[in-house]
């Protein structure tokens, strides 16, 4: 018999610079992180402009994690601190459209930290696979 095992879809914007690489460490050392995951690597965390995050709730995703430099190390100098400004503004708009805080998240990963991105994206996923699906911005259009 087959159970269907409730899956989320997190969508993981990473900057090119450090979380994407802490990605590709993660990778190399064979460090396990869902597949759920589906990662689009931006040039640096500000890029994530709000809307992509919105777009992702409407296209379907059940969780968004948006990873860059720790603070100070921006390959952009203050890229990351438009993004912990922008994504704090955001996320508080969210929850109160009724999207849980835990759904989103901001996290910093350096090219280094392999281990730490696997164990973010376990956490995360673990985080959001508890809350259920989300259908608060789901567009209906956007169903398969
Ligand atoms: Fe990584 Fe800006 S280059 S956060």
């Amino acid at each position: 018999m087959q159970v269907n095992e409730y899956k989320p879809l997190i969508v993981a914007f990473c900057c090119n610079w450090c979380s994407y690489a802490g990605a590709d460490l993660a990778g190399n050392n064979r460090l396990n992180y869902p597949a759920d995951v589906k990662i689009i690597r931006v040039p640096c965390s500000c890029r994530v402009n709000p809307m992509f995050v919105l777009r992702a709730f409407q296209r379907g995703a059940d969780g968004v994690i948006i990873c860059g430099c720790h603070p100070g190390d921006c390959h952009y100098t203050s890229g990351n601190y438009y993004t912990r400004r922008r994504m704090a503004a955001l996320f508080s708009m969210l929850d109160y459209l009724g999207i849980e805080k835990e759904r989103t998240r901001v996290e910093w990963v350096s090219a280094a930290e392999g281990a730490k991105f696997a164990a973010t994206m376990n956490d995360f996923v673990e985080t959001v696979t508890a809350l259920g699906e989300n259908k608060r911005l789901e567009d209906l259009r956007c169903k398969k």
